[in-house]
This record gives structure tokens, C-alpha cells and sequence, in this order.
């Protein structure tokens, strides 16, 4: 297959969602469909996740979970189709964001009896802000769902994005039906498939066949038929442009557990995600296809693979060209040539050598501590950048002292390295220097990484001591007379180590107030790379 057909084929996509929302599950169903799994229950799931892919920290083993994220590639309906996976539970990072900058595409998986919950906002966001498709899946059918109309008006407003239901459920929990395909106006009959451990013969019929009533119950087809009625009218119609914009999701509704609309979404969805997108460089939009020679960027580092030689993989998604095993290549940020060796790629529960990828594809290359988040590596002579990846809004602040003032040299320098590889972030107070360190992090466990780290990497004991804030902004018009800043009594002045001014707040509402208080302020929960 030439490089073209390889690169069209491809389709790489994250699932974002709130915990327990049936991520796992829906993954697993789409691997099932793909025949890379025979059997439902092999994806790593939170009583198995004590196998899961990377096992190379204790920390990891001794609570069962993945502090990485991996993907997962298989075939499906000639489509070679990349899940990059997305942590959500206590493993929630600023990496489950920067895997967002990798992904062409992502689906959104809510569950039908709660609607958008916390760490779905906060995903989404992410996905708004690059304007990338998202294709909303309505999970849970087969439980007692909420109104189905108010649901997807919670979408629109939480969310600001216009939906449009691809199909539409017949009732939910005891007398969900199966739902209906509003263009080909048949339903899908919902049926039992033990739990969703076999794939379920696909049994439609048309709304107007006479056979409808032995499935579906006269009143269940009246409201079904009123529903529709009201949807014509009401909602918005497909437009494929608007959804490549990112500006409306396509809805379906099904039961990932019973597997139920699982393949019905998947096909639909490789039909109307697209292919690999280009990517924004400092010498203009590259192609995937249009630059023939290979381009790649790092957006996540995972360290300490093998302890005793401080290994790090580089995760990079490549956005152009072919990669073959030991190709040297530049990069860009290090102006050196480098040689990509040890190529790896992530499947479910091992990790296999590659020695062929192409644009849309994610490898993890071995690094010898060069790369940083955001680097570019490529073959052309161009020698372009790709634009950097942002930094994402830490929740939880801790101050860190470390308990030995004679280890000071350790101290900064594991601090320092942990950062670079995008584990946390790190602050000063806005008028001191480094003998303070305020820590930040998406997700708390990341604390923990930090502590295990330092004491066993670097030989350095700390205290972390958590602060009360939780909103942290940047300020983007730093000419600001940053003296004479009139906030709340909640705020707190920090800088990060470029010097950059950022405000910490407890409060929401304290955002709101400063801004309201200091005219021509501009905040922002994305810090530039
Ligand atoms: P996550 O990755 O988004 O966190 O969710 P996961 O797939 O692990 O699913 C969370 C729970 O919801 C699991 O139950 C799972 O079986 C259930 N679930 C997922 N999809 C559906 C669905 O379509 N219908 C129903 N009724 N349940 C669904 P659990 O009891 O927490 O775990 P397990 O013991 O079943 O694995």
C-alpha cells in the first residue's frame, strides 16, 4: 500500500468522559468489532488494572493503576484507526490533556442517566479550543436515562456546542426498544447480548413495517413518532462542515455493556471523523500528505521505563511522511540530528517494536533525556516547528520544602527534571526565588509520583504542604501594572520560571471579580508554550 493509502486510512481519536461513564467499555467493544480483542473483558479495566500496559513503577503496582497513557491500534472497515488513551480516574494528568493535541478527533461519551459531568467540561474545553470534531455517544441506554431533550440541551449550554442526533432512543432501562436511524428512518432493535460478549446480529425494521408491534409497543412508537416530529424542527441538521469545524457533535445513542449501537456509531463515526489533519508550523500549515518527508512532535514524555538507567520514552504523534526504525532525523529544538531508535507502540497489554509507522500514527521513541513536550523531529529540510503545546491549568497547589537543606543541589535538580517531563509544574512566589517551591497538578496523585520520585531517584525527602487554590490564570497583557492589581482577598501573585506573573484564586467567583475590578485584564486557563 503506498504512503498515501496508508496515511488516508488512518483515524486517530481520543474518548473523553467522566469516570465510569463506560470509556473502558466502549473501547473494549470497538476492539471487539476491530478483532483485536476476542473476548470482552481483555481491556485493562479498574479490577484488572494491576496487568495493565505500563507496569515499570511501583507506585503504579502497589495501587493498581496506569499513570501513563498508551494506544491502542487496530483495523476496522478498512480504516486503521488509533484510540489514544485518555486517564480519567484518580491517574487524571495534564497528560490525559496533552494526549488531546495528538488526537484528530474525539468522542464523547456520556453517561445517560447523569449528563455532563465535571471532567467531561474540562476535556472538552481542550477540544473546543483546538476546534476539533467531537461525535457524542449517549451511553447507559439500557438504565433509566434522563429526559433525553433536556440532556442535550445541558450539552448545548455546559458545552456551547449545537447538537444534532444522528439517531434517537426508543424508551431507556427496562423498555429501551432499540433506537431509531433518522436516515435510513429504520430502527435498530435492541437485543440481548449477554452482557455484550458477542457482537449481536443487527435486526432492523422500518418504522411503517406491520411487524413494528411485535418489538415495539403502540405507545412507545406514538412518542417515538412525536419526538421525531419535534427534532425535525427543532434541532440542527448535518452539516459535515460544521463538524469538521468542531461546531456541532453528532449524537447516537446506544448501551456500550450490551453492546447495543456500538458498531452502528463506529461506522458511522470513521465515516465523518476525518483522516489526519494538517498541523499549524512556524513555516505555515504542513500536509500529512502534501510534506512527503516525516514530521512528528513530542506531546508526552513517560520516564524511568528502566530504573537503573533512567530511561525516557518519547510519545510522538506523527503528522507527516513515514517513519522506518533507526531513521535519522532533526530535531528541531535541539538543532541536532538525532536517530529515532527502540520504536515502540502500545497494544492493550504489551508493547511491541515497530519498524514502519505513518502520519496519524503514535510511537514512542527511546530518549536519552533530549526531547521536551512540544519538540518537532523531522526529515525535512525545512527544518519546521510545529506550534507548541500549551500548558494546562493545574487544580491542586501544594508548597514544597525539603526536609534536608544540605540535599538543596538534588532538590532543584529532581524538581526541575520532573517538570520538564511535564509530570507538574512549578512556581515561585512572585517576589522570592527558588527557596520556595509552590508545586502544581491536574490530578493529586501526581503529588504522590513527586514524592516517590525525589526519594528514590533523587535521594530527597520533601514536605508538601497542600494550599487551598484551585483556579490558577495566566496573565496574557503582562505590560499590567501588576503592583497595583486590585483582586480578592483570596488571591495570591505567583510566577512560573520564565517569570511569567500568574494569580491563584480559591475561587471561582474571585476570577470573575478581578476581572470585573481591573479593567483591560486578560486571563487565560491555557498557558502559552
Ligand atoms: P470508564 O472507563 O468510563 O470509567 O467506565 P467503565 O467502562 O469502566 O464503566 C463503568 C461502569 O459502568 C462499569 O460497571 C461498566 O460495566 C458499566 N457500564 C458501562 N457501559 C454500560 C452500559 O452501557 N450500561 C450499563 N448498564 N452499564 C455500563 P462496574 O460495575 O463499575 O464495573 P464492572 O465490575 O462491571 O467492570
Amino acid at each position: 500500500m503506498s504512503r498515501i493509502d496508508e496515511i488516508k486510512k488512518r483515524r486517530t481519536f481520543a474518548i473523553i468522559s467522566h469516570p465510569d461513564a463506560g470509556k473502558t467499555t466502549l473501547t473494549e467493544k470497538f476492539l471487539l468489532y476491530g478483532g483485536a480483542i476476542n473476548q470482552a473483558g481483555s481491556v485493562k479495566g479498574k479490577a484488572t488494572a494491576k496487568h495493565a500496559v505500563s507496569d515499570w513503577m511501583d507506585i503504579e503496582k502497589e495501587r493498581g493503576i496506569s499513570v501513563t497513557s498508551s494506544v491502542l491500534q487496530f483495523e476496522y472497515g478498512g480504516c486503521c484507526i488509533n484510540i489514544l488513551d485518555t486517564p480519567g480516574h484518580q491517574d487524571f494528568s495534564e497528560d490525559t490533556y496533552r494526549t488531546l493535541m495528538a488526537a484528530d478527533s474525539a468522542v464523547m461519551v456520556i453517561d445517560a442517566s447523569k449528563g455532563v459531568e465535571a471532567q467531561t467540561r474540562k476535556l472538552f474545553k481542550v477540544c473546543a479550543m483546538r476546534h476539533i470534531p467531537v461525535f457524542t455517544f449517549i451511553n447507559k441506554m439500557d438504565r433509566e436515562a434522563r429526559d433525553i431533550f433536556d440532556l442535550l440541551d445541558e450539552i448545548e449550554k455546559e458545552l456551547g456546542i449545537p447538537t444534532c442526533p444522528v439517531n434517537w432512543p426508543i424508551g431507556s432501562g427496562k423498555q429501551f426498544a432499540g433506537v431509531y436511524d433518522r436516515t435510513s428512518q429504520k430502527i435498530d432493535l435492541f437485543e440481548d447480548t449477554m452482557k455484550g460478549t458477542k457482537m449481536g446480529t443487527m435486526k432492523e425494521i422500518a418504522l411503517d413495517d406491520p411487524e413494528i408491534s411485535n418489538y415495539v409497543t403502540d405507545e412507545a412508537k406514538a412518542v417515538l413518532e412525536e419526538e421525531i416530529e419535534l427534532l425535525d424542527g427543532a434541532s440542527a441538521e448535518f452539516d459535515q462542515e460544521l463538524v469538521d469545524a468542531g461546531e456541532l457533535s453528532p449524537v447516537f445513542f446506544g448501551s456500550a455493556l450490551m453492546n447495543f449501537g456500538v458498531e452502528n456509531f463506529l461506522n458511522y463515526f470513521l465515516k465523518m471523523t476525518s483522516s489526519p489533519l494538517p498541523r499549524t508550523s512556524n513555516q505555515g500549515t504542513i500536509d500529512p500528505i502534501e510534506e512527503k518527508d516525516f514530521s512528528a512532535f513530542v506531546f508526552k514524555i513517560q520516564a524511568n521505563m528502566n530504573k537503573a538507567h533512567r530511561d525516557r520514552i518519547a510519545f510522538m504523534r506523527i503528522c507527516s511522511g513515514e517513519f522506518e526504525a533507526g531513521m535519522d532525523a532533526f530535531h528541531v529544538q535541539g538543532d541536532k540530528k538525532v536517530r529515532l531508535s527502540q520504536p515502540q507502540q502500545m497494544m492493550a497489554s504489551e508493547r511491541k517494536m515497530i519498524d514502519k509507522a505513518y502520519a496519524g500514527d503514535i510511537i514512542g521513541i527511546f530518549d536519552p533525556g533530549i526531547f521536551s513536550i512540544g519538540d518537532t523531529i523531522t526529515t525535512s529540510p525545512k527544518k519546521f516547528a510545529y506550534e507548541g503545546i500549551p500548558t494546562f491549568a493545574p487544580e491542586h497547589f501544594a508548597r514544597v520544602r525539603q526536609v534536608n537543606t544540605m540535599k538543596r543541589k538534588q532538590f532543584i535538580k529532581g524538581i526541575n527534571e520532573i517538570a520538564q517531563e511535564g509530570a507538574i509544574q512549578i512556581f515561585q512566589e512572585f517576589n522570592t526565588g527558588m527557596e520556595e517551591v509552590i508545586v502544581g497538578v491536574v490530578g493529586t496523585l501526581q503529588f504522590d509520583v513527586l514524592n516517590y520520585r525525589l526519594q528514590h531517584e533523587y535521594n530527597v525527602e520533601i514536605r508538601l504542604e497542600k494550599l487551598p487554590y484551585e483556579y490558577i490564570r495566566w496573565i496574557e497583557n503582562t505590560e499590567i501594572d501588576l503592583e497595583n492589581l486590585r483582586g480578592t482577598s483570596d488571591m495570591k501573585k505567583i510566577k512560573d520560571l520564565k517569570g511569567r506573573p500568574l494569580l491563584l484564586f480559591i475561587n471561582s467567583w474571585s476570577v470573575g471579580m478581578t476581572l470585573e475590578r481591573n479593567e483591560g485584564l486578560v486571563l487565560s486557563e491555557f498557558g502559552k508554550a
